[in-house]
């Protein structure tokens, strides 16, 4: 057995490595041979724990107002061309609606960081789907907020948060985003964490001057959060950006950061991301088969699709939401995976554990 094989099987069986052995396979691994090993130990692992199942969950992409500046990101405060958009609590719920009526029970709100959402707005919205779909779970993604907004929005109802820290590379964070700190995201990472909510972290691969170093810092700060979500797309220039024409990201090389995920978190719950989609037609399929198990098909009413425009050529903009449930339905199938459309907790998760953390925090 070649030295590669044998580091992948030590990662397998003790969920570790030492950042130069994690190195080393990020920088030496290239035959297809030692690329299927690593994949197969992905999926086995992901299958150890949740068996063939991959998670749908139903995104609603309610805002592209941004009052942050992300220098990879097309729908940045400053992008100017951006027709910018917000659905009202109505609208939301009529996406959650439909969602529902698909076979959907989680629904994830994403947007840009929009101080219009203020939390007294965003508690009425969560607590009305909550009580027109109390079987259902709600993830947020809206960004950093402080402390006391994540309280309150935890005792209306949200039950996950996504929050990818981008890169762990401060360095490489900081000439990112300007005008943002690197430990405060880390610093609302764990303050999720402590309130009780399911956490989502993750990072982009192929961002303009990263290096397998900084890549082995992500795989190492995820190792220690020990996030129940992990979400790791290829970056993806978007022409109205400051690094527009820059190189992106490799569907390649995102497989093999899933998978090293994948055995460093083995439990956490890994979304087959769009960019892989929209970079590679079979980039979905591809990633579920590197240990991916969990899909996040467009819920948003399909005139604001092509407005929340992250990055170029993003895919699914002008499909209805019923036509993207059945698309990823047989795009799970024919990877061999089944379809799962309960609320698809983290395996450590149980309901009340949620609730219960927070009333510790509270009191
Ligand atoms: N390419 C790929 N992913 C991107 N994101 C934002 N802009 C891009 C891009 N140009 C990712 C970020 C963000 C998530 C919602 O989308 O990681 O956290
Ligand atoms: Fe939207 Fe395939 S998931 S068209």
């Amino acid at each position: 057995m070649n030295s590669i094989k044998s580091l992948i099987d030590t990662l397998y069986d003790t969920a570790n490595l030492t950042d130069d052995q994690l190195l080393m396979i990020l920088t030496e691994i290239k035959s297809t041979e030692d690329l299927q090993y690593l994949f197969d130990k992905a999926v086995s692992k992901k299958a150890s724990h949740y068996k063939d199942a991959v998670y749908m969950r139903g995104l609603i992409e309610f805002t592209n107002y941004c009052k942050q500046n992300c220098n990879y990101c097309g729908i940045r405060g400053l992008n100017t061309t951006v027709d910018r958009y917000r659905l009202d609590k109505d609208m939301i719920l009529s996406c959650c609606k439909e969602g529902y009526q698909l076979g959907y029970r989680t629904f994830v709100l994403q947007g840009g960081e929009d101080p219009y959402y203020t939390d007294a707005r965003l508690v009425e919205i969560i607590k009305a789907i909550k009580i027109q779909h109390p079987d259902c779970a709600v993830t947020l993604s809206i960004g950093e907020r402080s402390r006391e907004s994540y309280v309150a929005l935890k005792m209306a109802g949200v039950d996950r948060y996504l929050l990818r820290h981008e890169t762990a590379s401060k360095e490489l964070y900081e000439s990112l985003h300007p005008n943002m700190s690197f430990e405060n995201r880390r610093e609302c990472l764990y303050t999720l964490k402590a309130l009780g909510y399911q956490v989502g972290a993750g990072f982009m691969v192929g961002l303009p001057n990263q290096t397998d170093e900084d890549l082995v810092k992500d795989l190492r700060f995820l190792k220690i959060l020990s996030p129940e979500m992990i979400g790791i797309g290829p970056y993806i220039p978007h022409e109205h950006t400051p690094l527009k024409g820059a190189h992106g990201g490799t569907v390649e090389k995102t497989l093999i950061l899933l998978a090293l995920t994948r055995l460093l978190v083995p439990k956490a719950l890994l979304p087959s991301t769009t960019a892989m989609g929209t970079l590679d037609p079979k980039g979905r399929e591809k990633a579920l088969k590197a240990g991916a198990n969990v899909v996040m098909p467009n819920l948003s009413p399909t005139d604001v699709r092509e407005k929340y425009e992250l990055y170029k050529d993003k895919i699914c903009t002008g499909d209805e939401a019923a036509h993207c449930r059945q698309c990823i339905e047989g795009r799970i199938k024919s990877a061999g995976f089944s379809v799962d459309m309960g609320r698809g907790d983290h395996a450590n998760f149980k309901s009340e554990h949620s609730s219960k953390a927070l009333f510790t925090i509270v009191e």
